[in-house]
């Protein structure tokens, strides 16, 4: 059941920061979404806040166990003043499924959508519309239970933070260098891969801190058991035109199922571009190039949204992609889904939900 949002608005709105320098989540907008659960009496209390730091106990359970789980999903402003979202529905099926592995309450999806639309609505002014421009929406679940045995929090806090964004990566839309990475592993089959939760990003770290040292700027993740298929990058998720097909790894358990993945692979289909979801070896894929057939590579994430690959390294062995240029594939699907997104192109698959 969807209850009554309390709106608290703010007496100090905050200079709106230049639309030419916005980069990645670093400005936040004047509100945040708060939403309370106790295993007594279930979700509770949804509000509409000033944005402002929170107050947790320290023995609050997300401290100490990561039980915490979160989203990200855009807004963006038509040119006639419409504000659409992409997808959102997905962003709470994918919600409870992470929910799910980490032992954190069910949100019912109807609440999840008013709390999003009743927080934009309240920042609507926010939301920013130069060209490769929109506001980055973060829902998250933090356990906030003051205790430090081991088992499920019995009070968390599900909150909704925005952030008026431009590209994620520093070099805007340019092909990106990623270092496929041998030593370190992101997840296993049975392990937490699959869920957006804290823990994958931080087992991250370290293999993109080494990267950067070496020139690149993100990490391409190898499986888990025998380090030799590809899996994901931790921002995004991956796709290979190998000789007119476009290829990316299958959702295997460990892999997160990307809603811009999944909004690629439906266009490809409209467009009749063959499209296989398989097992791809990091070996295959440079005997591939080796063979003159690997066309184009790139990135797709909510964040990233299409990211052309200009190389990889894989144990010292770069691998320039497109002779490190943005493909036409890439720049295709980048120009289809932006436009789909912002309302200039039309949307035949009935993605986008005006707020
Ligand atoms: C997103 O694309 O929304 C992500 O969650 C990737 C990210 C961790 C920046």
């Amino acid at each position: 059941m969807v209850q009554a949002v309390e709106i608290q608005r703010t007496q100090n709105k905050k200079e709106k920061p230049s639309e030419q320098k916005l980069g990645f989540g670093v400005h936040y907008t004047d509100h945040m979404f708060i939403l309370d659960y106790d295993a007594g009496s279930g979700w509770h209390s949804p509000r509409v806040v000033p944005y402002q730091p929170i107050v947790l106990d320290p023995a609050a359970k997300v401290f100490h166990y990561g039980q915490t789980v979160f989203e990200g999903l855009k807004a963006y402003r038509t040119e006639d003043g419409r504000v659409l979202l992409f997808r959102p529905n997905k962003n709470i099926q994918r919600l409870n499924r992470s929910n799910e592995r980490l032992s954190i309450p069910y949100l019912e999806e109807d609440v999840f959508i008013d709390a999003l639309k009743q927080l934009i609505e309240v920042d609507r002014d926010w939301i920013p519309s130069s060209p490769g421009t929109s506001l980055y929406i973060r829902p998250f679940i933090i356990a906030t239970q003051p205790a430090l045995g081991v088992a499920p929090s019995t009070q968390y806090k599900f909150m909704i933070i925005m952030s008026p964004v431009g590209a994620y990566y520093a070099n805007g839309v340019n092909p990106v260098k990623i270092y496929v990475e041998s030593h370190y592993v992101r997840a296993v089959n049975g392990g937490v891969g699959e869920a957006k939760t804290a823990g994958n990003y931080a087992a991250g770290l370290s293999a993109q801190e080494e990267a950067k040292a070496k020139g690149y700027e993100q990490v391409l993740w190898l499986d888990g058991v025998h380090r030799k298929y590809i899996e994901e990058v931790g921002s995004m998720n991956v796709f290979f035109k190998i000789n007119g097909t476009v290829h990316t790894p299958a959702l295997n358990g460990s892999i997160l199922d990307g809603i811009t993945r999944n909004s690629i692979i439906q266009q490809l289909q409209h467009w009749n571009i063959p499209v296989e979801e398989r097992t791809i070896s990091i070996e295959e894929l440079y005997d591939y190039h080796e063979k003159g057939m690997l066309e184009e590579a790139f990135g797709t994430g909510t964040a990233a949204v299409i990211s052309p690959i200009g190389e990889l390294n894989w144990r010292g062995d770069k691998l320039i992609i497109n002779n490190g240029e943005t493909g036409e594939l890439s720049a295709k699907l980048y120009e289809s889904l932006t436009g789909i997104q912002t309302g200039t192109l039309p949307d035949p698959f009935g993605w986008m939900v005006e707020v």
